[in-house]
């Protein structure tokens, strides 16, 4: 039997048409080689579509909603007034799809160079599941006096018990089909409210999971653990913002934002989930062929894994490790690989059925299915 999916395409701006161009040529691959397809509709939206017709998510929501997922490139330019991109679009879906768990693997690939002395891909494989609907990034709060010496500016942090509890208990169940290790980051002791009722959830959450170790660092703590003693987290859990900052550091020690990736999760199957590299639209190195397609690649290889095409999941993310693996010698004979060689290589690995797996021991890949229903 052929399973057939439909698929929304968002490349938007940027590098992000040239990054989900090559996520698409590794699907039609993986469409010749196991047996699933997709039926493809490309929307149309981001900063150069914004200025010419002022549209944004507003206009193509109920035909985002009718698909199974939605694979997104990047959007912004500085044409456009910051704010306006982030909040009527990228934050929107997030709020009007639901898509609650933001997960991002962190994960050093072999081959791929870090930062971080003496890091081995061993000692850094995690997951942080970031809150992707509350905290500061619901935009309220107020200014007074603007303008003048007096100014006041209030803004304010949402944080419902149901919308700590769904993400928690996301991670709690991640983390039970991997190391069984769930660590909350925080910073209960400057936010005492907020921090305090994430620690009750995780509290309450930890006795229906006896098997999942549970432990506490404040965030600023975790800005120096994460670089420097990474094997100590499995699964991370944190609220939008603290999410947000530290999972660029974890870009940073997996090798950059161009091998880093996400997927936006709706939990209740009531909206399509969202898949992206973490990167941002780049507009200084648009059209040059320089972006790395690794982050949108792999953000393929979770969007099917989530679908429940798992062995194609799987051998998208073997033949990209394996692509990364290969690229720094690659720089040093011939000046280094474009974008579309990049992807074309990776497509090829994944036709060709020569991915090696070994090379992806732990993978998320095949719970994604489980934890994240795609649409009922
Ligand atoms: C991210 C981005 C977004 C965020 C922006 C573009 C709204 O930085 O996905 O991490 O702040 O969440
Ligand atoms: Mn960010």
């Amino acid at each position: 039997m052929t399973n057939r999916y439909s698929l929304a395409v968002l490349p938007g701006d940027g590098i992000g048409p040239e990054v989900v161009g090559c996520a698409l040529e590794v699907l039609d691959a993986a469409e010749a080689r196991y047996s699933f397809t997709t039926a493809r509709t490309e929307i149309t939206a981001g900063a150069q579509h914004y200025l010419a017709t002022g549209e944004l998510f507003a206009e193509v929501e109920d035909t985002l909603r009718g698909h199974d997922a939605i694979l997104f490139g990047s959007m912004g330019d500085p044409a456009v007034k910051p704010g306006i991109l982030e909040r009527g679009f990228i934050l929107e879906m997030r709020q009007r799809f639901q898509q609650a768990a933001n997960v991002r693997p962190v994960r050093l690939y072999p081959g791929v160079p870090t930062p971080i002395a003496d890091l081995t891909p061993e000692r850094c494989e995690m997951v942080i599941v970031r809150e992707n609907t509350e905290g500061a990034y619901v935009g309220q709060g107020s200014t007074v006096h603007a303008g003048t010496p007096n100014a006041v500016a209030m803004q304010e942090s949402l944080n419902t018990r149901a919308g700590i509890e769904r993400v928690v208990d996301f991670a709690f169940r991640l983390a039970l089909g991997r190391r069984k290790k769930l660590t909350l980051c925080h910073k209960t002791n400057i936010l005492v409210a907020a921090g305090q009722l994430w620690q009750e959830v995780v509290a309450d959450l930890a006795t229906k999971y006896p098997e999942v170790e549970t432990d506490y660092v404040h965030v600023d703590a975790m800005c120096f653990h994460l670089p420097l003693s990474p094997e100590r987290f499995d699964v991370i859990v944190t609220d939008n913002l603290f999410g947000d900052i530290i999972t660029d550091l974890g870009a940073v020690i997996q090798g950059g934002l161009g091998v880093a990736t996400s997927a936006n999760l709706n939990l209740d199957g009531t909206a399509p989930s969202m898949f992206e590299a973490i990167h941002g639209s780049a507009p200084d190195i648009a059209g040059k062929g320089w972006a790395n397609p690794s982050g949108a690649i792999l953000s393929l290889a979770l969007l099917l894994g989530h679908l429940g095409e798992g062995p194609a999941a799987r051998a998208i993310e073997a033949a990209t490790v394996q692509v990364l693996g290969e690229l720094p010698a690659l720089a040093g004979a011939e000046m280094g690989l474009s974008t579309a060689e990049v992807g074309a290589r990776i497509a090829a690995i994944v036709r060709e059925g020569a991915a090696n797996e070994a090379l992806v021991p732990e993978s998320l890949l095949g719970q994604l299915a489980e934890l994240a229903p795609s649409r009922v």
